[in-house]
């Protein structure tokens, strides 16, 4: 986790993945995310340590085209907010690895690794969660894990009883923001950063194929 808010940088291109997959893994322990070329394959980075799904393609897409659940259907093409993917999954994603395959404007997704200050608040948070079907259950926003912790947040499925958490967290500044270009791959642990889209007009093309890896 990050101290303050000031430590934001960013990313506008990638670099060689000349490290072996333990230096990159180290890598991704100590920063939470990588960013990577085209070389980079997950299945060396991952073995031993995760499953690897099959790709899905993110495409910005309006309210009345996106399932009513989904970020799209709340928000459209407008800017996402804070969140982990699966927050209301009993097993969330460990990682998300993500890549351009289209892009006609400079697009970016922003990283967050919250504070400490905010991590105390978050592990103090009960997350009433409904899924698709209206069933609810409370989960921890933030528990520890044998390596870090795995933080769940997504206000809209999982309401926080911490006030004014929501308001703190989603007026924090990221701390990387990643500037797409075609042969990127990012790696983001989904357990301890949280992350947005910025809003897409309608004239953009900004397709990313992104593929969950489940710890084994
Ligand atoms: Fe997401």
């Amino acid at each position: 986790m990050s101290e303050g808010g000031c430590r934001k940088w960013v990313v506008s291109s990638s670099r060689a993945s000349a490290g072996s997959a333990g230096e990159l893994r180290a890598e991704l322990a100590v920063k939470g995310y990588l960013l990577l070329d085209s070389e980079f394959v997950a299945a060396d980075l991952f073995d031993g340590l995760g499953q690897v799904e099959q790709p899905t393609q993110l495409r910005p897409v309006d309210r009345n085209e996106a399932q009513s659940w989904s970020l799209s259907g709340r928000f459209g093409r407008g800017a996402f907010p804070w969140h982990t993917d699966g927050a209301i999954s009993s097993d969330p994603p460990h990682w998300l690895l993500l890549r351009p395959l289209e892009l006609s404007a400079a697009t970016t997704t922003e990283l967050l690794d919250p504070s400490t200050t905010l991590c105390r608040r978050l592990e103090r948070t009960v997350l009433l969660a409904k899924d698709h079907a209206g069933r609810a259950r409370y989960l921890p926003a933030l528990v520890p894990t044998h390596d870090f912790h795995r933080i769940r947040w997504d206000p809209r499925a999982c309401r926080p009883d911490s006030p004014g958490l929501v308001s703190d967290l989603e007026g924090t500044a990221p701390t990387v923001i990643v500037g797409w270009q075609l042969g990127m791959t990012l790696v983001v642990d989904n357990f301890r950063l949280l992350h947005r889209r910025p809003a897409v007009n309608a004239a953009t093309s900004r397709v990313l194929e992104r593929t969950y890896v489940r710890s084994l």
